[in-house]
């Protein structure tokens, strides 16, 4: 049987796109199982766009002021991802909640990457939290995205130490690293699990 054609992924970012690249990067080996077919901001000047840019990824950004309200805007990125026939959707930085509508819609076929290894540190200044919680590890991990923040399946985490004069800037780096190795992995997993989103 010949190899199904990788499936198509958009990334939806909001900053510097690190994540975002180490996806790209990934995607360009033979055989890997997702295409990423768009890059997509809800600030144009992120600079993640012009990375993806240089790497040749279509880009699309849209902001939140020039729509009506948050359905209206999430409706506008449902009609961009079906426009791009995309089949699965990665959040990379994505500083903004989605409405439900939008995520039932993706269910199962929408990830997020999360820095702190969930249900520990839902929400912001993950990293402030492990250290002020004295943890002994800390990490990230990749989950299904649900309508409660960081809150569905887990597809994959990755552990770090914390270390003695650690500091949020410090961990966060250690971490960073992780999450680079980790969402390429956790990406091809679960694409290759799937099937493209609709049948022409
Ligand atoms: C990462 O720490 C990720 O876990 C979190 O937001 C940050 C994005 O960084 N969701 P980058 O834009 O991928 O560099």
């Amino acid at each position: 049987m010949p190899a199904s054609p990788p499936l198509r992924v958009a990334i939806l970012i909001s900053g510097r796109g690190s994540n975002m690249a180490s996806l790209i990067e990934a995607a360009r080996e033979p055989g890997y199982p997702a295409k990423i077919a768009l890059v997509l901001s809800n600030r144009p000047q992120a600079a993640g766009l012009a990375t993806a840019a240089a790497a040749g990824i279509p880009t699309a950004s849209l902001r939140q002021r020039d729509f009506p309200d948050r359905d209206a805007f999430d409706a506008e990125i449902g009609r961009v991802l079906a426009a791009h026939a995309i089949d699965l959707v990665c959040l990379a930085g994505f500083m903004r909640i989605l409405t439900p509508g939008l995520v039932e819609a993706w269910r199962g076929r929408m990830l997020n990457i999360h820095p702190s290894l969930l249900p520990l540190y839902k929400g912001l200044d993950t990293h402030e939290r492990a250290l002020a919680a004295g943890d002994a590890e800390h990490g990230c991990t990749v989950h299904f995205v649900v309508p409660e923040l960081d809150s569905g399946p887990v597809v994959a985490q990755a552990r770090v130490p914390i270390l003695p004069g650690d500091d949020a800037d410090s961990l966060a780096a250690r971490v960073l690293g992780a999450e680079h190795a980790l969402y390429p992995k956790a990406l091809a997993e679960v694409a290759a699990s799937l099937g493209p989103k609709s049948v022409p």
